[in-house]
Formats: structure tokens, sequence, C-alpha cells
């Protein structure tokens, strides 16, 4: 992919050039490459050595300089970002940005890590996204909390849209400075919120990146703080709840129906769309109305829209998808904490202005618009027409986990079929889809400790943006139960089908 003009070249000091081999001094070099060509500001760098520094609990494998700098944007904002710039022998002139989760405000350095120690050779970059994690009041939100970045549209909109964009250009300049050119390909990976901003990073700024991961992506993000307002109130009642044990069981039962069809006995639904379960068949007999080992008629009735996902009430229009078969012991969090975290301060906050808003009185047909316009307007990045990002060249790698507690598995298959019907036939040559089953919100669903957490994304799409091997199936290792089961991650809609051998060894499984 070309990379656009650039407006502003970068002067590094002859000083400052690096030679190969050699380590160049961090901090002077940093403050010596201009930046303000970028609206950028050098803040600080600092050297780091092999296993110092860590993020979820992982060292870094490689020595780096990491450099610090904030771009101004706005009428009154700021980001900030960081820059990290391996070793010279470890780099092999590839750029890795990493994006946000949640409601943002603070660098993925758990991320930054995990790709700089990903063997391959990643200059890498994070960013704040455009505010401060006590902006977000806490980062999580919560019903009658006012939360600053959420009152300010230009903050509004570089939380999703703009959040790698931004700095993006001035990373990839301190890049081609230390180094002496530019990165000769750029990726971007990130998940949940940071899927998100991989769909707008397609969608708005399609010639900054060649190859996109974008993990469970919340890119229709006002209608999914819908779905978690739809489940909350689905089980608003003592009598709607389901207990986390309720949970367990129906889950158990739509294993006991459907874990068999794919040939491996393996408490794990393959292709939950292929499984014929109906919950119906687990409603109580009267006598044994309070029970963890049947459903009541309110029980079964909230468990069914769940299933069904948001719909308007007046014309039956589908707001959000559904949740899938197989998913059921994640929905705790769907009854009440994901609503208060994220849809009833998005309401209160962005589309109604207004700490006091009762988010019980959402009106399911005449308020949707009132979401669309307030919020949709700078939150979501669903447009199927991603042809600017198909004709930069551009590869978008999706995945997305079955028991996703948070997101509704099927909108990434919505989405691909969106863009498919818009492209008039199969993306697959750009725009792949890879469905993990049991897999949950970017990595390990709680019940199911035996699938692997660790999608092997990276490798694969970078062979496919430098050698243009589409990838048909992706290797998945680490589960959370410290086995060393791996299986085999398909190009959606092929699904994993046991052939012979270990079961617990990927290369059992055929795509088909
Ligand atoms: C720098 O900021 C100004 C004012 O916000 C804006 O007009 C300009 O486009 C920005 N430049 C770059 C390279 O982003
Ligand atoms: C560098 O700047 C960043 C961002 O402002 C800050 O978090 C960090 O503490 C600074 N580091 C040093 C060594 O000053
Ligand atoms: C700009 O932002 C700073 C920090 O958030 C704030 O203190 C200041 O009042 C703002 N200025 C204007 C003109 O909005
Ligand atoms: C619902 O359950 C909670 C916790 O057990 C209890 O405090 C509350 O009184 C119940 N509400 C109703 C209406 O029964
Ligand atoms: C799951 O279902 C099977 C078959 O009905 C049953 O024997 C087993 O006890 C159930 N396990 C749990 C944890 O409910
Ligand atoms: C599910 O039901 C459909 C329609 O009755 C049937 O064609 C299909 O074979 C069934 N699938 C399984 C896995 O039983
Ligand atoms: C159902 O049984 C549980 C455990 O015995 C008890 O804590 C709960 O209050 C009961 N619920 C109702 C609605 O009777
Ligand atoms: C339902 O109403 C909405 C809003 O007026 C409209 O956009 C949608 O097309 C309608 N759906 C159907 C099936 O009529
Ligand atoms: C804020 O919301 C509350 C509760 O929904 C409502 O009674 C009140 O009129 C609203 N205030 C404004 C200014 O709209």
């Amino acid at each position: 992919m070309h990379y656009p003009a650039m407006l502003f070249t970068i002067l590094p000091l002859a000083s400052a050039l690096v030679l190969p081999g050699t380590t160049p001094d961090c901090s002077s070099f940093a403050q010596s490459v201009q930046l303000s060509g970028y609206n950028a500001t050098y803040l600080n760098a600092t050297y780091y050595t092999e296993h110092s520094v860590s993020g979820y609990g992982v060292y870094n494998d490689i020595p780096f300089c990491e450099v610090y700098a904030s771009i101004s944007y706005g009428s009154n904002d700021t980001l900030v970002f960081a820059t990290w710039l391996p070793n010279r022998k470890a780099y092999e002139d590839r750029f890795m940005a990493v994006g946000n989760g949640g409601m943002a405000g603070i660098i993925d350095y758990g991320g930054m890590i995990t790709q700089m120690n990903a063997g391959m050779g990643f200059a890498v970059a994070g960013g704040n996204a455009g505010h401060l994690a006590s902006e977000n009041n806490d980062g999580g939100g919560a019903p009658g909390v006012y939360i600053p970045y959420l009152h300010d549209k230009e903050q509004v909109t570089t939380w999703i849209h703009d959040a790698i964009s931004l700095f993006t250009p001035a990373a990839k300049a301190l890049v081609g400075a230390y180094y002496g050119h530019e990165a000769r390909h750029a990726y971007y990976d990130g998940c949940s919120t940071g899927g998100a901003q991989g769909f707008a990073l397609a969608q708005y700024h399609p010639e900054l990146f060649d190859g996109i991961v974008a993990g469970s992506p919340g890119n229709w993000y006002s209608h999914l703080a819908l779905s978690f307002l739809w489940n909350a109130q689905a089980t608003a009642t003592n009598a709607s709840k389901l207990s986390q044990d309720t949970l367990n069981f129906i889950t158990n039962a739509t294993l006991n129906a459907c874990d068999l069809n794919d040939g491996v006995a393996d408490r794990l639904i393959e292709n939950p769309l292929a499984c014929n379960f109906t919950i119906d068949s687990l409603v109580c007999n009267a006598a044994a109305a309070n029970s963890s080992t049947c459903l009541t008629p309110a029980q079964l009735k909230a468990a069914k829209a769940i299933y069904a996902g948001p719909v308007r009430s007046d014309n039956g229009t589908q707001l959000y998808p559904g949740f899938d078969i197989g998913s059921e012991s994640s929905w705790l969090y769907q009854e009440g904490l994901l609503s208060n975290a994220f849809s009833v301060p998005i309401l209160q906050n962005l589309v109604y202005d207004n700490l006091s808003y009762d988010a019980s009185t959402f009106n399911w047909a005449s308020d949707v618009a009132d979401l669309d316009v307030n919020a949709g307007t700078l939150i979501d990045e669903i447009s199927p027409d991603l042809s600017a990002f198909k004709d930069c060249g551009g590869k978008l790698l999706v995945t997305q986990g079955w028991a996703d507690a948070y997101n509704a598995a099927t909108w990434p298959i919505q989405h691909l079929e969106q863009v498919e019907d818009f492209f008039d036939g199969s993306v697959a040559e750009w725009f792949r889809l890879f469905m993990v089953p049991g897999g949950g919100h970017c990595g390990a669903a709680a019940a199911y400790k035996n699938v692997p957490a660790a999608y092997h994304t990276v490798a694969k799409l970078v062979s496919w943006v430098e050698g243009g091997d589409a990838p048909e199936d992706i290797l998945s290792t680490d589960p959370p139960d410290g086995s060393s089961r791996t299986r085999k991650l398909c190009s959606w809609p092929a699904t994993a089908r046991y052939v012979s051998g270990d079961v617990d060894d990927w290369n059992s499984y055929v795509c088909e």
C-alpha cells in the first residue's frame, strides 16, 4: 500500500541519524525529531532494557526506546501516545498500532508488549484515545454520574473514529526517523472498543493501514448499548432473573443437545447456528417452580428475549442481534451491569444530557432516533462501503467469540453479510471473519476453560498483506485450564470438522 503524501518531512539532526546495528541515545534522538507538522509535541523518552517493563504480567523480550508525545486536536483537547522503537536488529520494517478497551483514556501497554514480543519485528504505538481515564469517572461509568468526555463532541468522535488516526502519522514519522526510513507495512490490532476503532480505520482512514485485526468489534456501538439495556430490562424483575446456576444449567442442556454436531465430545458447540436446541424443553413442571434445574415461565420469557435481541416496539425491526445457543453461562453481566456501565451513562450524558434521565422510560420506537442522531453518528462505524480500504489493498481480519459476554456473536456475521451485499458477492479476498467456538470477549469465556484463548491472528495477517496468502484457518492456543490443547479457527462460514488423530490437536481438524 502506498502512504499518503507526507506534508511535512521529518528532519532528524545529523547526529541522531541511526546507523544499522547501533542503538542511538533514546532521548536525544526523540528530541531531535521535528513533530510540529503533526500537531505533536515531544514529552519524554526512556530506554528500556530487556525484561524491564510489563503489561498484564508479560515482560518485554526486546530492549526498546519509548517516546511519549502528545497531539493537540479540536478546540482544546489532547491525545497522548507512546511509540516503542525496538533495537535495530529486532526491527523488520513493520509498524503496529494498538487500540483501546471500553471507554479508553489509557494506553494499552499490555497490547503493546504482546505485539512487540510477537516476533514480527514491529515498532509499536498506542494512545489514550484523546481523553484521560479520569474524564470517564472511574473508567466504567455508572447511572447518574457526569462523564466529562461524553459531553465534548470532539472527544466523543476521537474516542473511536479518530483515536488511532490522530497519532499514527506522527508515530510513523518517529519510526522513520529512528531507523532511517519509513516502515514498509503498517498494521493495527484492537479488540472490543479497539475492534470498533479497527472498523473506523477501514471506513474513515482507509489509507493508513495495510492490515487490520478487529476483535469482538463493538462497531455498532450505539445499538450494542441498546442490547445491554434490552437485556437488563428483560431481567429487571426478581422473577425474571437468571442466576449463574440457572445459566449454567441452560448451557449444559445446549451442550447435551449440540456438542456432538462436529463429531467431538468436548463440551463445546462448533456452530451454534446449526444447533436445534429449543429452550422450551427446560420449562418447570408447576411442582418445581424454584429450582436451578428448570425455568419458570418468567425466566423462560427472559431467556427468549436475550436470544431474540432488541426489536422496535412499533414494527418489530431488529435493532441488534440476540445472543446465541451455548453463550448463556456468560449472560450474568447482561442482567444490569453492562447497561449501568455503558447504556445508561451514554443515554444520560451523550444522548439526553440529563443525569436524571430514567432509562426504564426508553421508548423502543420513538427514542431510537434520538440515540442514532446523538450517539450513532459519533460512535458507530458500520458502513458496508469499505471500497476505499479495499482499493488501497487493505486486509481486514475479524475475530468473534461465540460465547462473548458483551457482544452478540452474530453481529460481525451480519455486518460481513451487509458488506457482501454491498459488494455483490464474496469479499474474502480482503475481509475475513473467524468465529471462535466457546470464545469470550477478546479471549477466554469463564465457562469454557478448555478453549484455547490466544488467537494467532497477526502472523496470518502479515503473510496475507505481504505474501498475498489469505488465511483459511488460524491457530488458537493457551486455554485457561493450562492444557496444551490447540484448535483450528476457520474463515466463516467454514467451521472446523474433526477428521482423525488427537482431538486436542488443531491438525486433526479441517475447515469446511
Ligand atoms: C493541526 O491542527 C490544526 C488545528 O486543529 C488543523 O487544522 C490541522 O489540520 C492539523 N494538522 C495536522 C497535520 O493534523
Ligand atoms: C512521560 O510522559 C507520559 C505521558 O504524559 C507520562 O505518563 C510519563 O510518566 C512520563 N515519563 C517520564 C519518565 O517523565
Ligand atoms: C482547556 O482545557 C483545560 C484542561 O482540560 C481546561 O482547564 C481549560 O479551561 C480549557 N480551556 C478552554 C478555553 O476551554
Ligand atoms: C428482589 O430481590 C431482592 C434481593 O433478594 C430483594 O431485596 C427485593 O426485595 C426483591 N424485590 C421484590 C419486588 O420482591
Ligand atoms: C449436565 O447435563 C447432564 C445430562 O443431563 C447431567 O448429567 C449433568 O449433571 C449436568 N451437569 C451440570 C453441571 O448441570
Ligand atoms: C436441525 O433441524 C433441521 C430442520 O428440522 C434439520 O434439517 C437439521 O438436520 C437439524 N440439525 C441437526 C444438527 O440436528
Ligand atoms: C429459590 O431458592 C433459593 C435457594 O433455596 C432461595 O434463596 C430463593 O429465595 C428462592 N426464590 C424464590 C423466588 O422463592
Ligand atoms: C420500522 O420503523 C423504522 C423507523 O420508522 C423504519 O426505519 C423501518 O424501516 C421500519 N421497519 C419496517 C419493517 O417497517
Ligand atoms: C430529565 O429526566 C427526568 C427523568 O426521565 C425527567 O423527569 C426530566 O424532565 C428530564 N429533564 C430534562 C431537562 O429534560
